[in-house]
């Protein structure tokens, strides 16, 4: 391995610049800046102190990921860096860095889904991937249940939220119950003290009819606003809202239509293996259910650990390695800042 390409991953599609270092799978840095304090204060993030953020963070996370790894960037034999999805005026900031480094330095760069990024990035603590899998990648910006037959060339979108993003639910609902942004992990804290039971908020897209259509789509408005409603009723009765049974029974509605619809894609694709990606693969409900739910239906489930789950520069550099190693050909130095990019497209 020790042979293996070096390969420098950038990403800066949200609010986290990383720079990840691996040599083949293996991880050797991964450092993040992130400028999510700078965006608390609006109850989201705002795409222009994100991008102002990436720039300021650029070099000297650079200069970290070098340190950690204990690497020069001469000794740099690829990079890679997130092409898209993302915001646009963020992935501009990535895009043009790692342009300037592939033309200073020599080398080929990878522009980079960053979907099948967040897939990738589990070779660097579980091994290779079995293929195909299906990924359940649920995040504050996405929701996606994907069909991998070949991470550097075959990724197809089974499904989508037709809405909010999971996570986003999670901060919608966490601002309405009086909780900090991000909300996630404040309503699973909150809810290891409430009943799951307590409410039978509605799961999104579960019904009859859905079903045919929205299969393996998710919804989480219609979840969020039956939550709100449900909270404004107990203030006008002048009761006390019970935060960690409210927490407790959305997080379950959220988590049940999402390991559910992921078994099934499972199962209908004849696929025995399940990864979960994304912020909101930290959830520790989300974790618990999907690994009964994995077991019942002898589907092996792999969850990267929660810092590689969350966006970094490691899962950038991981995939950039891995479409090295299967030879696939580097991208075009033009290659684009692509907000909309299609996850069937794995590589810009
Ligand atoms: O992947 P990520 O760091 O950034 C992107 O959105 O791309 O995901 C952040 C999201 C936030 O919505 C946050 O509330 C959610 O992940 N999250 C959680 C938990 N930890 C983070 N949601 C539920 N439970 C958690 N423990
Ligand atoms: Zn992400």
């Amino acid at each position: 391995m020790s042979d293996a390409p070096l390969v420098l991953g950038i990403e800066t599609s949200c609010d986290e610049t990383g720079i990840g270092i691996v040599r083949g799978s293996t991880l050797l840095a991964d450092a993040v800046a992130s400028s999510i304090e700078e965006h608390a204060r609006f109850g989201g993030v705002v795409p222009e102190v994100a991008s102002r953020a990436h720039l300021q963070a650029m070099v000297p996370t650079i200069e970290r990921a070098c340190a950690d790894a204990g690497v020069g960037l001469s000794d740099v034999d690829a990079l890679a860096v997130t092409s898209g999805p993302g915001l646009t005026g963020a992935l501009l900031v990535g895009v043009a860095a790692a342009k300037a480094l592939a033309i200073a330095l020599g080398k080929p760069l990878y522009g980079v889904n960053h979907l099948a990024a967040h897939v990738a990035v589990d070779v660097l603590e579980h091994g290779p991937l079995p293929e195909p899998t299906i990924a359940l990648l649920v995040s504050g910006g996405h929701s996606s249940l994907l069909l991998v037959a070949d991470v550097s060339d075959d990724v197809r979108s089974l499904g989508a939220t037709l809405d909010d993003a999971a996570g986003e639910a999670f901060d919608k609902v966490a601002r309405l119950l009086g909780l900090p942004f991000p909300g996630g992990p404040h309503i699973d804290r909150q809810a290891r003290s409430g009943d799951p039971r307590a409410i039978g908020f509605p799961r999104g897209l579960t019904g009859q009819r859905d079903d045919e259509r929205h299969r393996y789509d998710f919804s989480f408005s219609g979840l969020k606003t039956a939550v709100a409603r449900w909270v404004e009723a107990r203030e006008a009765s002048g009761e006390a809202v019970p935060v960690t049974d409210v927490a407790a029974s959305f997080q379950e509605a959220v988590v049940d239509v999402l390991t559910r619809k992921a078994v099934l894609a499972c199962r209908e694709h004849g696929v025995g293996h399940l990864l979960i990606g994304g912020g909101v693969a930290a959830n520790s409900r989300l974790r618990s259910l999907a690994a009964q739910r994995c077991a019942d239906a002898a589907i092996e489930l792999r969850v990267p650990r929660p810092g590689l789950c969350t966006d970094n520069g490691a899962m950038v550099a991981a995939l950039g390695a891995q479409l090295l190693a299967r030879g696939r050909p580097p991208s075009a130095l033009d290659l684009p800042a692509d907000s909309s990019m299609p996850v069937t497209l794995v590589r810009a």
